[in-house]
């Protein structure tokens, strides 16, 4: 494993305790020659997860993939990669998806002003099925809108790009830092890790608290179920693959991770 692609809220965060746990166990991987790239791939904005990394024990990571793959932040040199956004912005017209969305759809609700952005464009509504999750894509293809739709937790509504999603964030980072997909592990509990979980090539991970919708979302992916829930579920899951990667065969490093 060359980098660790997670989700934050409900995998490696639900509260002080989990984050710490995670912390903790991250930090044991710092010791070993080579350790893996930390990327956050979450729906929060980038100002509110850099806000909660330092008001918690969540370690510091090497990227921050933020706003559900909108925005990609080299943690190094505390730059946006630009790029992505040029690529994001093909086909895309933010105010059209704000217009059809408010004209045409009940019971929907916009999500506040900080977690918008130019390519996010998100909303409350609440319970829908599959069903009325097609209808909206219909309504925005036949409004010759090229955009794609995110549900997760039975609440958040996504709209974004069509190349905006947490795995064609992930993927096209991997790609410019040239690692192949193969060393990659992404973890995730809910609708908008979908995306990273079925990136051919990775190994995904499903803590024990996934929602059901992801689980069938995700299952063409074949990620690994873990037991345990938020971060333990995900140290259950990287403790083995570590140990594994990282000693050599036949030799003992004594590397233990807690
Ligand atoms: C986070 C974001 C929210 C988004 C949700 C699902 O909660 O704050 O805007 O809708 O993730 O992607
Ligand atoms: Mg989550």
């Amino acid at each position: 494993m060359l980098l660790f692609s997670t989700d934050i809220d409900g995998t490696v965060h639900d509260g002080a305790d989990a984050a710490a746990r995670f912390a903790a166990f991250w930090l044991q991987t710092r010791r070993i020659p080579s350790p893996p790239l930390l990327v956050y791939n979450t729906g929060r904005s980038l100002d509110d997860t850099l806000s909660l990394i330092r008001r918690t024990a969540l370690p510091a990571p090497d990227f921050i993939i933020a706003g559900v793959g909108t925005e990609i932040y080299n943690c190094a040199n505390e730059q946006i990669l630009t790029n992505w956004h040029q690529e994001l912005a093909v086909g895309w017209d933010l105010d059209k998806v704000k217009r059809v969305i408010l004209e045409q759809i009940e019971g929907i609700e916009a999500q506040p002003p900080e977690c918008q952005n130019p390519f996010k464009c998100s909303w409350f509504w609440h319970d829908r099925d599959t069903a009325d999750l097609d209808r909206l894509c219909q309504l925005l293809q036949e409004t010759g809108l090229d955009a794609q739709v995110i549900y997760s937790s039975s609440r958040d509504l996504d709209i974004l790009p069509q190349k905006a999603n947490k795995g064609n964030a992930i993927h096209w980072l991997v790609q410019w830092l040239g690692i192949p997909l193969e060393q990659v592990v992404v973890a995730g509990d809910s609708g908008n890790d979908a995306s990273m979980l079925l990136l051919e090539g990775v190994t995904g991970i499903l803590v024990g608290n996934a929602e059901e919708a992801l689980l069938e979302a995700a299952a063409a992916g074949n990620p690994i179920r873990v037991s345990g829930s938020c971060a333990d579920g995900v140290i259950n899951a990287l403790r083995p693959m570590l140990e594994k990667s990282f000693a050599p065969e036949g030799v003992h490093t004594g590397t233990k991770y807690p």
